[in-house]
């Protein structure tokens, strides 16, 4: 192993990313003093202590600073309307740790916990004295994603400590927090009734049967509408102008449902007449913590609303109308904090490659057809005055050609469930050119009577993957439908983009056909063959031609000034892998291994041998590089012949990027499970890095409700604290625990992580 295979590798991890915006870099300097801690308030923390020693480095918090009650928070604004967080800090826990637990929290939601233990060794090493003698210490590197709309947000940091913080600690350094946000032009088209005493002015409203149109709610919370003033058959509507360019409009605000409203009550957001429906998420009346207004004794639901509408045109008409079977005495709602943004992008990074099903009524399958390219049978349904495309129980595809040159895609769209749902491992799947993709699915925001059953609920999807090919193939794939189990989609939106501040040196394999590799040196391939078919396309290498030790090499020459590349690409795992490596290698340096997560089962049958299943990925690697020529090497460590273990590559693109200022340097995905209180990886959410014994003594008490795994990850959820009871294993996501799963899953867990051969998900929006 050459020397610098160490460097390069801790290099990696900064990458830069634009569509993020750094809102934070604090504790970086290998040395600093008590000045750099700004903004926080630090409350328990010993003799005053901000900030110690840990090796060479200096670190806030840490030994005689940090221990037991001490607490770090801080108040931010992005300053950009951001739909993700991301925080990557190096954690130090100091000394003589025994499972407590070191915790983050936004806006006081759990969203991060480790816990350790005094004889676990450390996971980077520390360079000299830290802390106690006599007491080893362990300090790592932490990612935790979290899905946040809010402009301003808390930090808090803290731990279960129960010693004097020379006995145990804890501290973070290289503190960062990105905002990654829908594209380099977002506009805000309005802000209203956000400030607790908000001006009372409604004239640039219609508004009908409202009065009064302004109430207060509790102690200073002013609301447009409220108890006794809007609810059943009130409705108010505004119209914006003068919109810039844009794909969609993003609509932020709290709904206020006061009282008792049930299942039959709504209140329908109306966004150019694209109709979405809101409803009370519990029916818990009786909780005193929520007796805010309104009739005494029964409590308020506040719903933070945030709805995506793909959108295009200069004008835009929002109205707000109560669906209620109750007079406002008795049922009612109001709003307040409303903000509006359009999500654009310029014509040169963005190309909106289609918006379909967006019409109140429309008649176009838009060639949408089945797996076999056939006709859709009578794929229109009219619901509620409106159309939806559907209701289908197969699979159903579409070819978007002619793409511009891009590295990523955006895909929207809305999915109305028919009939029985109910089932957890009922759902869709999305394939993008065979790529199963992991969407962000937003809250079901609309439950009940869509068009005519009570089960029947509205997702939104939103799909944001890495992608190259001048070929967009986009396959939905129903799983575990039956009998009248259906899904209809509308309001469907495809962007093309390059991230902004890329350049696009190489754009390769990316024709349905191809049969040559130009400039390419391949060794160790079956009978010289370099390109075969696999599914519906030509890949690079594949069966029968690469694998027992095939590599792959080509030269990219005279790149332009740049401080980083990109490689993105498809790799196709065929047949039957025993998790031997797969190398990507940048100037004969490796910079990723990747393995198939299962030998003989996979996620599709595309090539290869009959009896084995094929898994395909889209990988996107951000390597530090500013030499002039860069050598980019496939290869891999297949002990068997490639009529039993093989791969392929297709759509290959080569980018390069110069750092926009610190402001757009982020990390790679240290890829934790991340539990959510909603089903679809919705609600609010906890990233698990490490085993922790019991959630409710860090704080989590909340019901669990999704899970999402990485590949090659797995979790023992035990019925009970420290991993007693009964427990339940999975190795795969679950968006929706129902039955014994979600009963078997309480407090504990037990997280069994299998090193080196984890394959990352796509990057998640
Ligand atoms: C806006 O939409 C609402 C509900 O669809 C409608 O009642 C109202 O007339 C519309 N306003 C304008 C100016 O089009
Ligand atoms: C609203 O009306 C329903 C039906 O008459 C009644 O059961 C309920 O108690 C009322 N709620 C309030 C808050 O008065
Ligand atoms: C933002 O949009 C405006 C027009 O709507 C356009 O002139 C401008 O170039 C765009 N800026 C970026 C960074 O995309
Ligand atoms: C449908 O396919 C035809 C033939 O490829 C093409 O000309 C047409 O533009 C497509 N229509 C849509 C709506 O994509
Ligand atoms: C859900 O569907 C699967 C596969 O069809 C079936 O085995 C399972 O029994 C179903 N579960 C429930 C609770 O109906
Ligand atoms: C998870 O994977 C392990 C190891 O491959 C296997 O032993 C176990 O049965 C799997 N569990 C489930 C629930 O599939």
């Amino acid at each position: 192993m050459r020397k610098s295979w160490i460097i390069i590798a801790a290099l990696l991890i900064a990458s830069a990313v634009a569509d993020v915006k750094l809102v934070t870099s604090e504790f970086s300097a290998k040395s600093f003093d008590n000045s750099a801690v700004s903004g926080w308030s630090v409350v328990g923390n010993k003799g005053n202590n901000l900030i110690s020693t840990c090796g060479d480095q200096t670190i806030f918090g840490g030994y005689n600073a940090f221990g037991v009650g001490a607490s770090a928070s801080k108040n931010y604004n992005s300053g950009v309307d951001h739909f993700e967080l991301t925080f990557n800090f190096d954690l130090y826990t100091v000394d003589s740790w025994d499972n407590e637990v070191f915790s983050l929290y936004v806006d006081d939601q759990l969203v991060y916990s480790f816990s350790t233990q005094y004889n676990q060794p450390s996971p980077r090493p520390i360079n000299g004295a830290c802390g106690a003698p006599n007491w080893p210490d362990r300090y790592q590197s932490v990612t935790v994603k979290l899905s946040h709309y809010r402009r301003q947000f808390t930090v808090r940091l803290t731990s279960t400590l129960d010693q004097d913080a020379s006995d145990e600690s804890w501290g973070v350094k290289n503190f960062q927090i990105l905002a990654r946000h829908g594209g380099g032009n977002i506009s805000v088209i309005s802000e209203e009734f956000s400030q607790d005493s908000f001006k009372s002015d409604a004239s640039s409203w219609t508004v009908i049967n409202v009065s009064p149109a302004f109430t207060q709610c509790g102690n200073g919370n002013k609301l447009f509408g409220g108890y006794n003033a809007m609810g059943k058959d009130s409705i108010v509507s505004k119209t914006y102008n003068n919109l810039p360019s844009h794909y969609g409009v993003l609509f932020a605000f709290d709904l206020w449902l006061i009282d008792s409203p049930d299942s039959v009550d709504y209140v329908q957001v109306i966004a150019d007449g694209q109709i979405s429906r809101f409803y009370r998420p519990d029916w818990n009346y009786g909780d005193s913590q929520n007796f805010i207004c309104g009739v005494q004794g029964w409590s308020e639901r506040i719903v933070k609303i945030n709805l995506f509408v793909p959108h295009k045109g200069s004008s835009i008409n929002i109205s707000l109308r109560g669906v209620f079977d109750e007079a406002k005495d008795n049922e009612s709602f109001g709003f307040r904090n409303l903000r509006i943004v359009s999500l654009g992008c310029s014509s040169a990074r963005c190309q909106q490659v289609s918006n379909e099903f967006y019409q109140q009524t429309f008649a176009d399958p838009q060639n949408w057809t089945d797996e076999g390219g056939n006709a859709l049978a009578s794929p229109f349904k009219t619901c509620s005055g409106a159309t939806l495309f559907g209701p289908f129980s197969v699979p159903i595809v579409k070819t978007y050609d002619s793409l511009q040159p891009h590295s990523g895609v955006r895909i929207f769209l809305r999915v109305y469930t028919l009939g029985d749902w109910t089932n957890a491992s009922t759902g869709l799947q999305f394939y993008v050119n065979n790529v199963l993709t992991t969407p962000k699915v937003a809250a079901e925001f609309a439950k009940n009577k869509i068009c005519d059953a009570d089960t029947e609920s509205v997702r939104n999807y939103f799909i944001d993957v890495p992608h190259a090919n001048s070929i967009l193939d986009l396959n939905i794939k129903p799983v575990n439908f039956a009998g009248n189990t259906k899904y209809t989609i509308r309001d469907l939106s495809v962007t093309a983009y390059v991230e902004e501040g890329q350049t696009l040196v190489s754009s390769e394999f990316t024709q349905v056909n191809f049969d040559s590799a130009n400039g390419w040196t391949v060794n160790g391939n079956t009978n010289g063959v370099v390109a075969s078919r696999c599914g519906k396309y030509s890949v690079f290498g594949g069966f029968n031609a690469f694998g027992r030790k095939t590599s792959a090499s080509k030269s990219y020459q005279q790149l332009a000034d740049h401080d980083y590349a990109v490689i993105v690409f498809t790799i196709y795992f065929i047949d039957t892998w025993d998790r031997e490596n797969f190398n990507i290698a940048v100037d004969d340096v490796i910079i990723k291994r990747l393995t198939k997560s299962d030998t003989w089962s996979g996620h599709q049958n595309l090539c290869g041998r009959g009896d084995s299943k094929e898994e395909t990925y889209t990988i996107q690697l951000f390597v530090p590089h500013n030499a002039n020529s860069l050598k980019l090497t496939f290869s891999d460590e297949l002990d068997q012949t490639t009529d039993d273990e093989s791969w392929g590559i297709r759509d290959l693109s080569v980018l390069i990027g110069k750092n926009q200022g610190d402001g757009y340097v982020s990390k790679d995905d240290t890829n934790c499970i991340q539990i959510y209180t909603a089903c679809n990886y919705d609600g609010q959410s906890l990233a698990v890095c490490d085993d922790i014994p019991d959630l409710a003594a860090i704080g989590w008490t909340k019901p669990i409700r999704s899970i999402s795994i990485p590949q090659g990850k797995s979790i023992k959820a035990y019925k009970s604290a420290n991993y007693k009871g009964d427990f339940k294993e999975f190795n795969s996501s679950q968006d929706c625990l129902t039955g014994q799963n979600y009963l078997l899953i309480n407090r504990a867990f037990n997280i069994d992580v299998e090193p080196e051969t984890k394959l990352k998900h796509q990057r998640r929006i």
